[in-house]
């Protein structure tokens, strides 16, 4: 029996900005999976949030892209905007940008990551869940776990991952992806992906059987929207042990707490703080960035876990290096590299900032400018 995890995640609304949901909205949402649990459309799933997205973990036996599953996710996510706006929470609704639903979430706001999987006798699985940053936020750690032996041993040790990975790289602006092979397309990979905002690691295959070991939720709000509608806050799915990385190695990708896009506004790089779940709130800033990890083993569809697994000392050093980058890039205020560049700018007054000026700009030889500017300043 094929069983598929399913994550289906999105921003209802939150307390006091966008920091995290409210407690009756995660009720809502519990109540309708738990009735599709009864009814038999879910296996088994849990429910949960980092910062202000709420998180539907879900198993099933329809494999992926199911209407169904798809609707059910939906119809919670509307339970979930139905209790932001009795209680007047902050960007009620926010990432359910159509009204529209005809059988997928895809392309409508939520993030959606999904993997079928024929289950392994220890099916041991990871899901992470990130708040105020983009998809392309899990390409270095990615990359780390699935093609760098300096972070995951198994890749030389291991006869069964030694002959490496492939990786799907999704272009979110055009819209298509290319297969790429570790380790011999190493420098190509990581041609692409070092672009996060643009090219996004989407899937990870093990090259010896073609086994699908991660997915990533690759949905771009913006470009969806085509206006700023909050960051994408993406999450992933990766399966582990016997001849998959090791828990430990994919965590250790972790714990280096690099810089990512989103933060405020969804317009400044910030670290990816790996936090546990009772710190899965962003505050300082709208931030910064975070995420969790949650261990599961699946058992006959069932989700036994989960395990919060950064909440370990071994990650309070990662966390303090977080702070200083937090107090270091904070800092800059609103220059570059901290804000965002223009393009990838959530949102930006610098069009109107421009067209205000417009006859103020001059352009001409320098004697020119100084007279001109000197003319300015003394009025005539
Ligand atoms: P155990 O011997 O505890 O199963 O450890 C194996 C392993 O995968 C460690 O990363
Ligand atoms: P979210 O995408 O998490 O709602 O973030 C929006 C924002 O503007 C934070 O400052
Ligand atoms: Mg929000
Ligand atoms: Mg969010
Ligand atoms: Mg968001």
């Amino acid at each position: 029996m094929k069983i598929t995890l399913s994550v289906i995640k999105a921003d209802l609304g939150s307390i006091a900005g966008h920091h995290m949901p409210h407690p009756d909205q995660l009720a809502a949402v519990t109540k309708m999976l738990a009735e599709a649990k009864q009814k038999g459309l879910i296996v088994d799933f849990y429910v949960t949030h980092v910062g202000d997205d709420i998180q539907l973990i879900m198993t099933h036996t329809k494999g992926p892209d199911h209407p169904d599953i798809h609707g059910l996710a939906w119809d919670a996510f509307k339970a979930a905007t139905k209790v932001a706006r009795e209680l007047k929470l902050y960007a009620a609704g926010q990432d359910l940008l159509s009204e529209a639903f005809s059988g997928n979430v895809k392309g409508l706001g939520p993030g959606v990551a999904e993997l079928e999987m024929e289950e392994r006798e220890a099916e041991p699985v990871i899901t992470f869940h990130a708040d105020k940053t983009e998809p392309g936020a899990f390409n270095l750690p990615l990359f780390r776990v699935f093609a760098d032996p300096f972070n995951t041993a198994g890749l030389v040790i291991d006869p069964k991952m030694h002959d490496g990975f492939v990786f799907e790289v999704y272009d979110v602006f055009e819209g298509r992806s290319v297969l790429l092979k570790s380790p011999e397309e190493m420098y190509d990979i990581l041609a692409l992906i070092g672009t996060p905002g643009r090219y996004i690691v989407r899937r990870v295959y093990r090259k010896s059987d073609n086994l699908l070991a991660a997915v990533v939720s690759v949905e771009r709000l913006n470009l969806i929207a085509g206006r700023y509608v909050g960051k994408d806050d993406p999450v992933a799915i990766v399966r582990t042990q016997h001849g998959l990385p090791a828990v430990g190695e994919v965590l250790e990708a972790f714990s280096f707490p690099h810089l990512v896009a989103g933060w405020m506004r969804g317009s400044h790089h910030g670290p990816l703080m790996p936090v546990p779940m009772r710190y899965a709130r962003v505050t300082r800033f709208d931030g910064p960035p975070r995420v969790i990890a949650l261990g599961w083993n699946i058992s006959n569809g069932k989700l036994i876990g989960p395990a919060d697994l950064f909440d370990d000392v071994a990650f309070d050093e990662t966390r303090r290096l977080a702070q200083f980058i937090t107090e270091y890039m904070r800092r800059h205020g609103p220059f570059m590299p901290h804000r965002l560049g223009p393009e990838e700018m959530e949102y930006t007054t610098l069009p109107l900032v421009l067209e205000k000026l417009k006859d103020r700009f001059v352009k001409s030889e320098e004697a020119k400018i100084v007279k001109k500017h000197s003319d300015m300043l003394s009025g005539s």
